[in-house]
């Protein structure tokens, strides 16, 4: 494709791209097709020959996006969202343009530069500890994903704690690590990857807010101290998965700073509400936190994946983590006057991913960023005083942010029709959790043109439905 050709088609991507983000509420939100149907739909094997570029774009339209679940569009409140913008998408498209690949200082000084910048930036926007500024004793580094940065701190946690040397010999089986029964499976992921093993996960139990109990924390280090086990890690998340209950991440680090432990705060989704001072008790005691993760392709309208992680000490995980093979030697690196980000997680390669981030925070400010912030909160908290005001339902959990775990009173049957029906009908796409044993439906309100209109015809679906249930009982 020469530079011409590629202007031509160029133009016409992201034609197309616009013409999707204003057509994208008449598609049905969760893609309807069937296992298979999709994949039926095209050939065997792939062309001898080249196609048009043309063609290539008219399949887009007629057979992969019927199979697209539309993420972007502003009736989606499932899961956590994974937002995006104008600003996400160019800086991505940008940063393929540029086809980068900056392991290293020298391999292009600007990816590099730009995402220790943009991280010290981020600090100060989400009130983060002034330790995990690069000119301190930390630093931040853009990992793919929370799971990636959970898999990172375990791994550096595990390091410290045995004095570097469980990557020399290997793991004893003694080392163990603490998350709630809410954790993200993420961390019981980065166990086995860890070769720490998932029966030395302790899930400590939670309050009625589904919030990790300090005190039950406190009597299991001390169980598996006297059981002559190591203790290396705790994870406090604020924001959790299934009902955005905040961990006591202050009480928690108390423990660790006590313990020596390893404190590792996971605010995937919810960090991006940090960037308003008004909600930043919820994270009461980050001060306390050795890694902190928060991901900005959840909330911070930038294209996935985006995944902001930072360190106090950033020797620890250099240390964890640095090989230097021959052939990557070189004079800056020799210097010790430069960051080489392969250092800072499990992979050598990485892409320019803080060119998308720059780009949303210089498009929308930090005043920008923080109003649609509280507006999805606003809307959030106006949808589950609806809730609460209908006694065919209750709120399951405390709703602190842009998540509401609620349910009908009629029972799991009852809630799993309402989601079924709601679903398909494509008008919105929402998703359910269990809390206490009972299923729990969960709308999250975080898409970035997701407005007022949206939710309030989201509840208006919801009653439509909950009518149903109420006409067969
Ligand atoms: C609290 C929390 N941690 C970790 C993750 C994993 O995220 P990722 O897909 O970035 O690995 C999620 C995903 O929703 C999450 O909610």
């Amino acid at each position: 494709m020469t530079p011409d050709e590629f202007r031509r088609n160029g133009h016409a991507v992201v034609d197309w791209i616009a013409d999707y983000q204003s057509r994208v509420e008449s598609f049905p939100v969760l893609s309807q097709v069937k296992p298979g149907e999709f994949r039926a739909s095209l050939p065997a094997s792939a062309p001898a020959q080249g196609e048009p570029f043309d063609a290539l774009l008219k399949d887009v339209e007629r057979l992969i996006l019927p199979g697209v679940t539309h993420w972007q569009s502003p009736n989606y409140f499932a899961y956590f969202p994974c937002n995006t913008s104008g600003p996400g998408i160019l800086g991505d498209l940008l940063s393929s343009g540029l086809g980068v690949q900056g392991m290293l200082w020298s391999t292009s000084p600007a990816c590099t530069e730009l995402e220790t910048q943009v991280s010290d930036w981020l600090v100060a926007m989400l009130g983060l500890p002034e330790k995990f500024l690069s000119s301190s004793t930390g630093g931040g580094v853009i990992q793919d994903t929370a799971s990636s940065a959970a898999l990172c701190a375990l791994l550096a946690a595990r390091e410290r704690s045995t004095n570097y040397v469980s990557n020399k010999k290997g793991c004893d089986g003694k080392l163990v690590a603490y998350v709630s029964t809410q954790t993200h499976s993420s961390l019981e992921k980065a166990m086995m990857i860890a070769g720490m093993g998932v029966e030395n996960l302790r899930l400590i139990e939670v309050d009625e807010n589904f919030a990790m109990r300090p005190d039950a924390l406190a009597r299991q280090i001390e169980a598996d101290r006297r059981a002559g086990l190591t203790p290396c890690m705790v994870c406090a998340t604020v924001g959790t998965t299934s009902s955005n209950a905040m961990d006591p991440v202050a009480a928690i680090g108390e423990i660790c700073r006590r313990e020596k432990l390893w404190l590792h705060v996971d605010a995937a989704m919810s960090g991006t509400a940090m960037l308003c001072p008004e909600f930043r008790h919820l994270q009461n005691g980050v001060d306390f936190a050795d890694s902190y993760n928060f991901n900005p392709h959840k909330w911070m309208f930038t294209t996935f994946d985006c995944s902001c992680f930072w360190v106090a000490d950033r020797k620890a995980l250099i240390q964890t983590m640095s090989i230097l093979p021959e052939y990557l030697r070189n004079q800056a690196t020799e210097s010790g006057a430069v960051i080489d980000y392969r250092d800072w997680h499990i992979q050598l390669g990485r892409r320019f991913r803080s060119l998308k981030l720059w780009f949303v925070i210089r498009h929308y400010g930090v005043e920008g960023l923080q109003h649609h912030v509280r507006e999805h909160v606003r809307l959030t908290q106006q949808f589950a005083e609806w809730v609460r005001k209908d006694d065919r339902f209750e709120i399951a959990a405390p709703v602190p942010l842009n998540l509401v775990c609620f349910r009908h009173k009629g029972g799991d049957a009852a809630n799993q029709g309402i989601m079924d029906r709601l679903n398909r009908s494509g008008d919105l796409f929402l998703t359910h959790t269990k809390l206490n044993g009972k299923m729990t439906l969960r709308l999250c309100v975080g898409q970035t043109h997701t407005q007022a209109r949206h939710v309030e015809n989201a509840w208006k679906r919801i009653c439509e439905e909950a009518g149903r249930v109420d006409a067969t009982n």
